[in-house]
């Protein structure tokens, strides 16, 4: 058996864990040791309502197996007030796992902007929240290990999520950008695109799949993530029934045209086969913006030779 991951003397944070994904990752944070602070509002799956017990539940279950944990009922949106709590009860914060979330799903004609807008706060802006609360107590310690919550939707869409699509794939860009900026504090930040049988998708997935994609089955990666000894940041992972993969960008080789000749639609239209061909050996996968931008500098050189040089400017102040 592998050396067991602890947690020992660490405090996570982990949102929305009232139930269903949540709820796993703290259950598991408390067995491994950790002091968690079990954040919920007890809202229903559209962010109806708001109720303790949730919260309250899962304190009690880590609590009964020996573990530590404190309730949070506030929203993600006061993110100060839910990293409050952790300081209050264990003077630290040393992992967040953003993970609160509620869905509006409607197709996009028939959405509002109130569909739109909460599905925003929540998820981004509950993510920020918690993020930015948390933030200069883990560069202080020169600590931390984020771990937030997209979702397959976030990364490639889906009917009737305009709303929640646009949300998660913001999740991903801030979390890309926070490993940057955290690297030199040692604050590790990735994200999850998790699929799980929870009361989120019992109502549009039948019941042996709610049972074969079991919260439980996406925990351990979350731990793992959280865990000190992993340095890995900036990674997008998907995780679901038992089975992990890590997904990232992948650029075609791309066209450059010469940058002395007029471009016209008409050249993209000649070479819009190559601009898309992912499979003539070219292609790459960059990991940063200075990567991706690389491609595009190289092209300020592309000259053709078969165009006549430019007639020279004339001097300034010489009679037009
Ligand atoms: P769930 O509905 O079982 O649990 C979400 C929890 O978040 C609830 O207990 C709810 O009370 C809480 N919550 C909602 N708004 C909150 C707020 N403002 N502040 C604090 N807590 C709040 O959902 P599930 O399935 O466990 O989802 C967890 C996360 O995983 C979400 O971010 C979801 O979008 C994401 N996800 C889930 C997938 C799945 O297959 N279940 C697929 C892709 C992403």
């Amino acid at each position: 058996n592998p050396t067991e991951l602890r947690f020992d003397g660490k405090v996570a944070i982990v949102t929305g864990a009232g139930n269903g994904l949540g709820r796993a990752h703290a259950l598991l944070f408390g067995k491994l040791g950790a002091s968690v602070v079990v954040n919920d509002l007890g809202t229903g799956t559209k962010g109806e309502g708001g109720e303790a017990s949730p919260a309250d539940k899962v304190v009690e279950e880590i609590k009964a197996a020996g573990g530590k944990a404190v309730a949070s009922h506030d929203s993600v949106e006061d993110g100060d007030k839910v990293v409050q709590t952790a300081l209050d009860a264990f003077g630290r914060v040393d992992i967040i796992v953003n993970n609160a979330g509620i869905l509006r799903d409607k197709s996009f004609t028939r959405m509002t902007d109130n569909d739109w807008d909460l599905v925003q706060r929540v998820h981004l802006r509950g993510t920020y929240k918690v993020a930015k609360a948390a933030w200069p107590h883990m560069l202080k310690q020169k600590y931390g290990r984020i771990i937030n919550t997209t979702s397959a939707v976030g990364l490639y869409g889906n009917f009737g999520q305009a709303n929640y699509s646009a949300a998660k794939a913001g999740i991903v860009a801030f979390s890309n950008t926070l490993a940057l900026e955290g690297a030199r504090a040692n604050i590790v930040v990735n994200t999850i695109a998790p699929n799980a049988g929870t009361r989120m998708t019992a109502t549009v997935m039948p019941p042996e799949m709610v049972e074969a994609l079991k919260p439980d089955y996406v925990a351990p990666l979350v731990a793992f993530l959280g865990h000190e000894s992993n340095a890995e940041t900036g990674g997008v992972f998907e995780v679901g029934s038992g089975w992990t993969a890590k997904v990232r960008w992948q650029r075609t080789g791309g066209v450059g045209f010469p940058v002395n000749k007029p471009l016209l639609p008409e050249h993209i239209a000649a070479k819009w086969a190559d601009i898309i061909n992912f499979d003539d050996g070219r292609a790459t996968y960059p990991t940063s913006t200075q990567d991706s931008f690389s491609a595009v500098q190289a092209n300020f050189d592309n000259v053709a030779s078969d165009v006549a040089p430019a007639a020279k400017p004339k001097a300034a102040g010489a009679p037009a």
